[in-house]
């Protein structure tokens, strides 16, 4: 007899009914590190690991959208050493792994005031971008100086310029067009948001587009999390009742 245990997460997943776009809050590489002993950046070096493994793990099972928290527009506030330090890595990260995401086939993105990045990180970013823009996998979208709030704002100011340019009424202003000014308008929103480090908050992040994700969150440190835990989620996720409202004998 196979018991439910020795079968991996991954087995049990019913392929049929996968999220199509999974948003991670990528939690608790300064405790991971702190718990070692270690400065901060060394829990963000091994972070590194963990997104490569779930970028890979998610493309495999098939995954359309990934969507990473890597900085907020709140973490500038961080000890300036530390900030610099994510900087370098990213620029680092996307130079060794700008030739995996091209052999997995992932295009990659980002959301978020990206003209705040310093010049040569902003550079990177838009270069590895362009070069994957032919890629037709797994969208992963790296938020980036990310703040929701902002982004709404934004909106809001770019939907108040055309009303006042006479391109939109403001009766069509309706949820598709605000949709349709977020850094976001070419993803649909993420039915499932996972969160490590037991931290149970959102921290500013796609405030409009969870309105329906289901949330799951874990105590595992970001540098411990691997696509096993993702498989995990989802398959969590797949035991939920999904109800927008209705109830349980109508969506059945
Ligand atoms: C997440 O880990 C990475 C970033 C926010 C850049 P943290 O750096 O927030 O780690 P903790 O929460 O302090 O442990
Ligand atoms: C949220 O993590 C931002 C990222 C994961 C990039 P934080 O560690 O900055 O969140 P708070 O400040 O503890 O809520
Ligand atoms: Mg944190």
């Amino acid at each position: 007899m196979v018991s439910n245990n020795i079968m991996g997460y991954k087995e049990q997943i019913d392929l049929s009914r996968l999220p199509e776009h999974v948003a991670i809050i990528m939690d608790g590489n300064g405790r991971w590190a702190k718990g070692k002993g270690k400065l901060r950046i060394f829990g963000h070096h091994n972070g590194v690991l963990s997104v490569r493994d779930v970028v890979e793990g998610a493309g495999e099972l098939g995954v359309k959208y990934l969507t990473l928290y890597t900085f907020s527009a709140e973490n500038w506030n961080r000890p300036s050493i530390e900030v610099t330090a994510i900087m370098e890595l990213l620029v680092s990260t996307i130079n060794k792994e700008i030739k995996k995401l091209m052999q997995n086939n992932v295009r990659l993105n980002a959301i978020g005031d990206l003209n705040m990045l310093p010049g040569k990180c902003h550079r990177e970013l838009l270069g590895a971008i362009e070069k994957t823009s032919g890629n037709t996998g797994l969208v992963l979208t790296l938020a980036l100086s990310y703040s929701s709030r902002r982004e709404l704002a934004q909106a809001a100011k770019n939907i108040a310029l055309k009303v006042q340019q006479g391109e939109l009424n403001p009766e069509d202003v309706t949820e598709e067009v605000f949709a349709q000014n977020l850094y976001t308008h070419n993803l649909p929103d993420p039915e499932l948001l996972i969160r490590t480090s037991g931290e149970f908050r959102i921290s500013n992040y796609l405030l409009w587009q969870i309105a329906y994700a289901e949330l799951y969150f874990t105590h595992k440190l970001w540098p411990d999390f691997r696509r096993e835990d993702l498989y995990e989620a989802i398959l969590d996720y797949q035991k939920r009742e999904r109800r927008f409202g209705m109830t349980s004998e109508q969506v059945n």
